[in-house]
Parts: C-alpha cells; sequence; structure tokens
C-alpha cells in the first residue's frame, strides 16, 4: 500500500489524512496485536451496563480491521477472549460470544472485499458448538484470502499456547535434539506468521495480560489511555507512527525499524 492508497479512504484534510501523510509505507509493523482494554470503564462512564462497553467495542473492531487491511499490514491480532475470561459472569460471557458470533456474520462481506483472511487462535474445540461453526465458517470463506492475516484471539491463554505447543510436538514425534526455537514456533497457533512488532494496549494498564507470550519476545508495546470503545484508525496511526521511531536492538546494537 501506499499514502496515495490511503488518501483515497480517509477523509481530505482529516486528523487521519495528516497523520497518514507521515507513515512511511516502507517500515509498517509487519504484525500489530492489539489488547482491546477499557469496554467496561466505558460503560461506567456513561452508567451503562457493562455488555454495552463490548458492544460499543464493536464499532473499533470493525474501524481498525479495515483500517489495518488498507493500510498494508500483515497480520492483525485481537486478543477478544481470554482462557481466565471464563470467571467473569455468564451474561457477559454470553454477551461477548453472541457478539462476536454476529461480528462475523455482519463482517463477512468486508473480509471478503478486503482480501482478508481469518483464523481463530486459542482452544477453539473448547468453545460451544454453535459459536465454533460460526468460526469455522468465516475461516472457510476467507480461506483463499491473500492479503491481511485476521486473527481473534478467542478462549486464548499464552502459557496454553505453549503447552498447547509442546504437546504437538510430541505428538508429531519430535525428537528433544531436534527441537530449536524456529522448530518449536511451527507448532503455536500463530505458525507460519511473522512475530508482532508491535503490541498496542487500550485503556493505559501495563500489563500484556497473557498474550501471545512467546511471539511478543521483541515486540514493541504501545499503551494509551483511549479506551478501546473510543479506539479508532486514527488512534492506530498513532501508534504506527511512534513504533517507527523507535531504536530496535533485538538484545544487540541499534538499528532502525525494518518492514518486517
Ligand atoms: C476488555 O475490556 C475487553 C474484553 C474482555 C473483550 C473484548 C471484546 C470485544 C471488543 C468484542 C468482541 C470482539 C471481536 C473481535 C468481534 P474489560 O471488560 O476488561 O474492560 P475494563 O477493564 O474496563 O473492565
Amino acid at each position: 500500500m501506499s499514502l496515495e492508497d490511503v488518501l483515497t479512504w480517509v477523509e481530505r484534510g482529516s486528523a487521519e489524512a495528516e497523520l497518514a501523510r507521515q507513515i512511511d509505507f516502507d517500515r509498517l509493523p509487519a504484525h500489530v496485536a492489539i489488547i482491546m482494554d477499557g469496554n467496561g470503564r466505558w460503560a461506567a462512564q456513561r452508567s451503562l451496563p457493562r455488555v454495552q462497553g463490548h458492544r460499543a467495542g464493536i464499532d473499533s473492531v470493525r474501524d481498525v480491521v479495515e483500517a489495518s487491511a488498507r493500510l498494508g499490514v500483515q497480520v492483525l491480532t485481537l486478543y477478544a477472549f481470554s482462557v481466565e475470561n471464563w470467571k467473569r459472569p455468564p451474561t457477559e460471557v454470553a454477551t461477548l460470544m453472541a457478539l462476536l458470533k454476529r461480528y462475523l456474520r455482519s463482517e463477512l462481506r468486508m473480509l471478503l472485499d478486503n482480501n482478508i483472511r481469518f483464523k481463530v487462535v486459542g482452544r477453539e474445540h473448547e468453545l460451544a458448538p454453535d459459536v465454533r461453526d460460526e468460526l469455522v465458517f468465516a475461516a472457510r470463506q476467507t480461506e483463499l484470502n491473500t492479503g491481511m492475516q485476521f486473527n481473534i484471539a478467542l478462549n486464548y491463554g499464552g502459557r496454553a499456547e505453549v503447552v498447547d505447543a509442546a504437546r504437538r510436538a510430541i505428538e508429531a514425534g519430535v525428537h528433544a535434539d531436534e527441537l530449536d526455537e524456529e522448530r518449536f514456533a511451527g507448532f503455536l497457533y500463530t505458525a507460519g506468521q511473522p512475530d508482532p512488532d508491535l503490541l498496542i494496549r487500550t485503556s493505559g494498564e501495563m500489563r500484556v495480560s497473557n498474550f501471545l507470550l512467546w511471539q511478543i519476545a521483541y515486540a514493541e508495546i504501545w499503551v494509551t489511555e483511549t479506551l478501546w470503545p473510543d479506539f479508532r484508525r486514527q488512534h492506530l496511526f498513532d501508534a504506527v507512527l511512534a513504533y517507527q521511531k523507535r531504536e530496535r536492538r533485538y538484545g544487540g546494537i541499534a538499528r532502525p525499524v525494518v518492514a518486517g
């Protein structure tokens, strides 16, 4: 993608257009991962039930998925539901699952129009059959797309993923001598995908919350006070610009941010 492409879909003279002009399209983060946080607080600030925050968060998901694909991000991973989130009240869990199903149904056209390939990362087999059916349907419908890989982390835990990968490696008969980091990464849910270059967290919390623990080893972290339901493409552009100002060292000497 290029600035000219982006200027065809952002409003002329808008704050987004101004930010887009500053982005270096040769140095985009290949993989952006987002911890969408603050839905409950957004609702509380408006004296609304928590689930209204999740509902409002869907508009942010829609905007950010489309903007990331059009910007030229190769992989976007959104943290929608962790293995720990089952501890929330059953009505909240049910609402999150219902929202996810509805989102996938209503956004399938947008995913196809934008050449986006969808996949779940997480313990998908533990989800209710109606939710799984919807996820499998969306994944199948988009599997031939060649543009952005869109991962939704669902029933996801970073430690659980590492355990699952170890189990898969054992089941595949991998011998201890043959196992190195590259081989192991091939058993993760994100096998074949670049690691996140940029990890965004909304609502100001400074935690990684068991998200992509293996993959974020060298990710640049960007935290914003903005609550997830208020997050839009201009915040994504802000994050990308901040990322492009970072000096990545990977434990060695300074090197500028390069495209993944
Ligand atoms: C954290 O806010 C957010 C979640 C646990 C769920 C995020 C889910 C969505 C935005 C909707 C479904 C997603 C997709 C991809 C369609 P919180 O409830 O922990 O907020 P708080 O910290 O303010 O209480």
